[in-house]
């Protein structure tokens, strides 16, 4: 058990249900969920959930391109998500959907205290209409050239080029994405959510809870340019729940989105009998609430939802962790361009457990976008997984085996060696719990040289074949070269873990966070098997094609 139990809900960003989850995706997933293992190996209670995201104008659209309806598209998508993560070992212990009883049951919870603390308006304004497949254009379904800097093919919200926001009005030669033709304007009635009133609650929480300073700067850069009254309706045709007693409309996908946290939850609570909703979602909660997410969704986690939850009476995050986007070569990925690496294709070419620890040597705390190349990828896996971990196993075991029938000795041949190791212990928890999984990698990589070094130099294989050699020194220096792989490896269980498991089973030990201050003496071990696989050129032909 650790010093102080904590309690903990953490959650990834809900992915659309329009298309498959790629490593960009991915990226998030496996940041998250080896938080989540970190602190579940520490002793701590570990929620870990998110949901699919299954409403919008982009899942109304594709259902209708594929001519199926929306239900059939999100049912069929939520099934090849959930393989996905699991093929990724990332440990949810519930993945649902916004399109769920659930979220409709809180919603409408949520509807009806707005409309008690009268924090709705009607409006009526002007909006783009699409004259030809009738109907209104989200901002990302329209197209045009920026009003500041004049670039061309920029959506209807901002421009990719200067950074600048707008509304989709203010483009010059504005055109509908759907039908390629010219918008044109109609009044439409909307229900606004009234955001203003929490400034003072969302300066508070932003200077009470865990962010990055990066995203309380932006924060409060939206706190003192002002904040605007917030649309939180639709017009049909549109996927989603519909407002009652306003025909025709809908509630906009981003009000019932981050509701699927809660409802993730109300779900699991249904399938636990430990989980209680209130102990969790009540103000004075003591468990702790975490939002992993992407740079471009920072608004809608920092601002609207504190103020939605405020709103129910309901707790808010102690910290919203933000990272920053994966590129390719350098390359933004895209669908439309064809730049997208899926999981299931990744998981063809290679092995989860790589793709892991590659991000992990990227990961920091800060909001920097992360590139990505192959051959950076494939060197440090060889080097560092096969050349420099699993070598240090495979040449101490042997010896083992060899002549020692797979026994450990009773003592260590240097201990003082072994302290340094697991030494390292608080550093490695502190970057840990700051996400800062790259000073893991880095710090894991230094001990594993000095471990081979140490190995190098007793040099065991020339021990055993001097005349009147003295076998135990050579055994109590190959159980040092165990017991120093044996720590490296409890500090890269939450990143490893299909490894772990294989590692668990030939130490014939569980791999603990608190056994690591205490070797492993006098214990039998299990024959060496392959526990990782060099990574060849040949495996990855195809999937970084379209970036050569
Ligand atoms: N459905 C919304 C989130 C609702 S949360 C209440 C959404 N979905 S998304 O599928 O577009 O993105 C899901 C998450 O993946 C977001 O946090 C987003 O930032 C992240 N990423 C999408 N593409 C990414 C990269 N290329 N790189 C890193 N993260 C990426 O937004
Ligand atoms: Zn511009």
């Amino acid at each position: 058990m650790p010093d102080i139990f904590r309690k903990i809900l953490v959650t990834c960003a809900l992915p659309y249900a329009n298309g498959s989850i790629h490593i960009g995706h991915m990226f998030e997933h496996i940041q998250a969920d080896i938080w989540v293992r970190y602190q579940r190996m520490r002793g701590h209670e570990v929620w870990f959930v998110s949901a699919d995201d299954a409403h919008g104008t982009a899942i109304m659209l594709k259902s209708k391109k594929l001519g199926i309806s929306p239900n059939k598209l999100i049912r069929e998508m939520q099934i090849e998500h959930r393989e996905d993560f699991l093929n990724f070992n990332i440990s949810y212990d519930n993945y649902h959907s916004t399109h769920s009883k659930e979220n409709l049951f809180l919603l409408r919870k949520f509807f009806s205290c707005f409309k008690k603390k009268k924090l709705l308006e009607k409006k009526t304004i002007v909006q783009f209409y699409d004259d030809v497949k009738k109907m209104f254009l989200p901002d990302r379904f329209i197209s045009g050239t920026c009003p500041m800097c004049q670039s061309n093919k920029q959506y209807g919200d901002n421009c990719e080029i200067c950074g600048a926001t707008y509304e989709p009005t203010d483009l010059i030669d504005p055109v509908s994405i759907i039908s390629k033709t010219t918008p044109i304007l109609k009044n439409t009635e909307h229900l606004f959510f009234n955001l203003p009133i929490f400034k003072h609650m969302l300066i508070n929480w932003v200077n009470s809870s865990t962010l990055q300073s990066a995203i309380i700067k932006k924060t409060e850069e939206w706190l003192i340019s002002g904040l605007k009254h917030w649309c939180i309706s639709r017009d049909e045709p549109y996927f989603g729940f519909k407002i009652p007693n306003f025909p025709n409309k809908y509630f906009y996908v981003w009000l019932d989105a981050p509701i699927g946290y809660i409802s993730a939850f109300k779900n699991l609570c249904a399938k636990s009998k430990k989980l209680k909703f209130d102990d969790l979602w009540n103000e004075k909660s003591d468990y702790e609430l975490y939002h992993f997410i992407g740079k471009d969704i920072i608004y809608f986690h920092t601002l609207f939802w504190p103020a939605m939850l405020e709103s129910m009476s309901f707790r808010k995050p102690n910290g919203v962790f933000v990272h920053g986007y994966l590129t390719i070569n350098g390359l933004k990925l895209s669908k439309s361009r064809g730049y997208l690496i899926t999981a299931r294709d990744w998981m063809k070419h290679f092995d989860s457990d790589s793709l892991r620890y590659y991000f992990s040597s990227k990961i920091s705390n800060n909001i920097d976008d992360i590139d990505i190349k192959l051959e950076d990828f494939i060197q440090k896996i060889n080097s560092d997984i096969v050349n420099k971990l699993i070598n240090l196993a495979l040449r101490s075991a042997s010896f083992i085996h060899k002549y020692f029938n797979g026994y450990l000795s009773d003592n260590l041949n240097n201990i003082e060696l072994y302290q340094n190791f697991s030494n390292s212990k608080e550093k490695i928890e502190s970057y840990f719990e700051n996400r800062e999984y790259s000073f893991i990698i880095r710090e894991s990589m230094k001990l594993l040289d000095i471990a081979n070094q140490y190995i190098n130099q007793k040099k065991p294989w020339l021990l055993v074949k001097k005349q009147n050699r003295k076998i135990t020194d050579v055994h109590m220096i190959v159980t040092t070269g165990i017991n120093l792989f044996r720590v490296i490896m409890i500090f890269l269980k939450p990143i490893l873990p299909n490894l772990s498991i294989k590692v668990e089973d030939f130490l014939n030990i569980r791999l603990n966070w608190d056994d690591i201050s205490v070797p492993l003496l006098s214990h039998k071990i299990k024959k060496f098997s392959i526990l990782y696989r060099r990574i060849n050129l040949e495996n990855v032909s195809g999937l970084f094609d379209f970036y050569e």
